[in-house]
């Protein structure tokens, strides 16, 4: 069994975490075990994951709860730091980290609405160290239409993070666009079913800077993707008309996008079913 598993079940308190979880957790939060980190985690609820995570991580670790219920503070007497709040806030965030100052690890198990995990994601982003990360459970609710949530819709925290996905692809070269905070500070993203993963880290970052030839020579290969084939033996006597077709279509032209488009859209239509 994952160790952080037997913390969940051995915690005082209760707790709620989807099993998928754990395995989660574990994978990404081992290299802070024994170390002097700063964990916060956002929704306290009966206080159990608070227990979970300093059994987990060692007594090292400083862990912090945030709750919009004030009477969470009665954790405070097992040695956590609470802060009584609003998650969507952006002013409670700006005074909690004048207080507290960079943090490693972030939980957000609060409330689940797009405008609390957006605005606890990005107030966070610039108050992370280097090579923490900030963890958003429950995305499933970027597609729930009940319980309140309004979702799908384009400011759902899925599609949010979409946007982030552009930033980073911002440190290419290639794509002539200015770096911004985002671009600068987050070094990767992982997808899980419901836990979206930022790994923040500013030292990685400068690897996208050159494109690296092994050899230091002039690449002399004949690039296919700019030559035209019109050969009967290259296509074979099945394929020769597509072939021939094709070879006549400009790749840049309206008739090639449409092709395209077609066939891109038949896989959506897999994804979406
Ligand atoms: C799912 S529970 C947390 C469960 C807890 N982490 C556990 O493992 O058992 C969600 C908690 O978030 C709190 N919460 C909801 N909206 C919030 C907000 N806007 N800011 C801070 N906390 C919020 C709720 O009061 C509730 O205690």
């Amino acid at each position: 069994m994952k160790k952080i598993l037997k913390n969940f079940k051995s915690s005082p308190h209760s707790s709620i975490k989807w099993d998928n979880y754990f395995e989660i957790y574990e994978n990404c939060l081992n290299r802070f075990v024994n170390k002097n980190i700063t964990l916060v985690e956002i929704g306290i609820g009966n206080g159990g994951s608070l227990f979970m995570w300093r059994n987990f991580l060692g007594k090292k670790a400083k862990i912090i709860g945030i709750e919009l219920n004030p009477e969470a503070k009665k954790f405070e007497k097992y040695g956590f730091k609470i802060f009584i709040g609003d998650q969507s806030d952006p002013t409670f965030w700006k005074d909690f980290y004048n207080k507290n100052g960079k943090i490693d690890i972030l939980i957000d198990d609060g409330g689940h609405t797009n405008l609390q995990q957006i605005t606890t994601l990005m107030e966070s982003v610039e108050n992370i160290n280097n090579g923490g990360v900030i963890l958003i459970e429950d995305t499933h609710t970027s597609f729930m239409n009940y319980k309140g949530f309004k979702n799908p819709s384009k400011n759902s925290l899925i599609n949010f993070t979409t946007n982030i996905i552009e930033n980073l692809h911002r440190r290419n070269p290639m794509v002539k666009k200015k770096m911004n905070d985002l671009s600068k500070k987050i070094y990767s993203i992982e997808y899980f079913d419901s836990i979206v993963l930022f790994n923040i880290n500013k030292k990685k970052l400068s690897y996208s800077k050159n494109l690296h030839n092994n050899k230091n020579l002039n690449p002399h290969f004949i690039d296919y993707r700019f030559k035209r084939i019109n050969d009967k033996k290259k296509y074979g006597k099945k394929n020769f008309v597509t072939g021939f077709l094709k070879s006549r279509i400009s790749k840049k032209g309206l008739i090639n996008r449409v092709y395209e488009n077609n066939i891109i859209k038949k896989y959506l239509k897999k994804i979406k079913n």
